[in-house]
């Protein structure tokens, strides 16, 4: 079973083709974040033109890499939800096109259940476990029954991790995207100079809260200002170990309660080394994507896809996540 997944929720276009659910074949990436880092975000129309561009030349460099022609394809697989409306049906509509003219099965896959599933390719897959998704629109701890199947244990009630840390690099003047500015940053900060606090919310004990945080740091940079490096180092490094710190205990708790068997973390700020460092001391197997397979990508999407049902019919993507509707306390 071979599966071409397309990628093109955010600003990657990006296309695999991965056998079976674990084998990947080839991969192609083609990333605009140069051209809206002057944004200080994505700029949603150039990000759906640019997909527009790229994806048929990545398409066929992802058959060519593999030594491959549609009719070695079994199915094809798409990111459908959650994403920016434009991107999405960009790549929605080229997989139900060729779908149709090839007489292939379309599969649809939520993306941010593919950023879990990632941490698992080529790694042992011990269940029940706990996934962490960590991105720029999610700070999610769920319960995994097994690859694609789970039930939400905790989220953001206000700002997502990855948006967070964008914001704070925001506020030191760094570019976009920030997380990893702010880690670069915080590398010759000193973690223990600001008393910063993760928010804590009393009747959901498990879920974030990083609005109070992302508002201390400001009034601390107005407090210092003008900030020399060392400031902006010190606030870099403190930001990240407290909110690396919310997380780990967090996860830590839901983990024991659940007599979880692994921890499987997913989305773009798990490329944190901070992350990784506090992570390190889990008393459980605790399993982290390839670099390659950890910003938004084809190969996830292909990998998940061949354990899910094509779509019986042509669908529309939707922009906000279904991911949060199945929440469980
Ligand atoms: O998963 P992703 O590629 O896109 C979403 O689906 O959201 O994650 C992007 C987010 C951005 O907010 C970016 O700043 C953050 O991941 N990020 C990082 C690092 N690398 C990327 N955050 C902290 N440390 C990093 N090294
Ligand atoms: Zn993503």
């Amino acid at each position: 079973m071979r599966i071409l997944g397309i990628e093109s929720s955010c600003d990657e276009t990006s296309v695999a083709i991965v056998e079976k659910g674990e084998t990947i074949l080839s991969h192609v990436t083609y990333t605009q974040a140069a051209m809206h880092a002057e944004f200080g975000g994505v700029f949603p129309e150039m990000a759906s033109r640019e997909h527009l561009d790229q994806m048929l030349p990545c398409i066929d460099k992802a058959l060519t890499d593999a030594q491959l022609t549609f009719d070695d394809i079994d199915a094809i697989a798409v990111s459908s939800t959650p994403g920016l409306m434009g991107s999405l049906l960009m790549g929605t509509t080229c997989a139900q096109t060729l779908g149709f003219c090839l007489g292939k099965p379309v599969i649809p896959v939520n993306h941010v259940e593919a950023h879990l599933y990632a941490a698992s390719m080529g790694n042992p897959k011990l269940y029940p476990a706990l996934g962490v998704v960590l991105s720029g629109g999610h700070t999610t701890l769920v319960r995994l029954e097994s690859s694609g199947e789970y039930t939400i244990l905790s989220q953001t009630v206000d700002d997502a991790i990855g948006e967070a840390f964008d914001k704070v690099a925001s506020m030191l003047d760094l570019p976009y995207p920030g997380g990893p500015e702010v880690e670069r940053l915080a590398k010759t900060g000193n973690s223990t100079r600001f008393p910063f606090k993760a928010g804590q919310i009393k009747k959901l004990p498990h879920h974030f809260s990083l609005s109070g945080l992302k508002t201390n740091v400001l009034y601390t940079v107005e407090a210092h200002t003008p900030l020399s490096l060392q400031d902006k180092a010190d606030i870099a490094a403190s930001f990240q170990r407290v909110v690396f710190e919310d997380v780990y205990k967090k996860a830590m708790r839901l983990a024991e309660m659940h007599e979880l068997k692994a921890l499987y973390f997913g989305g773009g700020v798990v490329m944190n080394s901070t992350l990784k460092r506090v992570f390190a001391q889990a008393p459980l197997p605790v399993y982290y994507p390839e670099n390659t397979l950890t910003l938004d990508n084809g190969a996830m999407i292909a990998g998940l896809a061949y354990h899910k049902k094509p779509a019986t019919d042509f669908f529309t993507p939707s922009p906000r996540s279904d991911f949060k509707q199945k929440n469980v306390e």
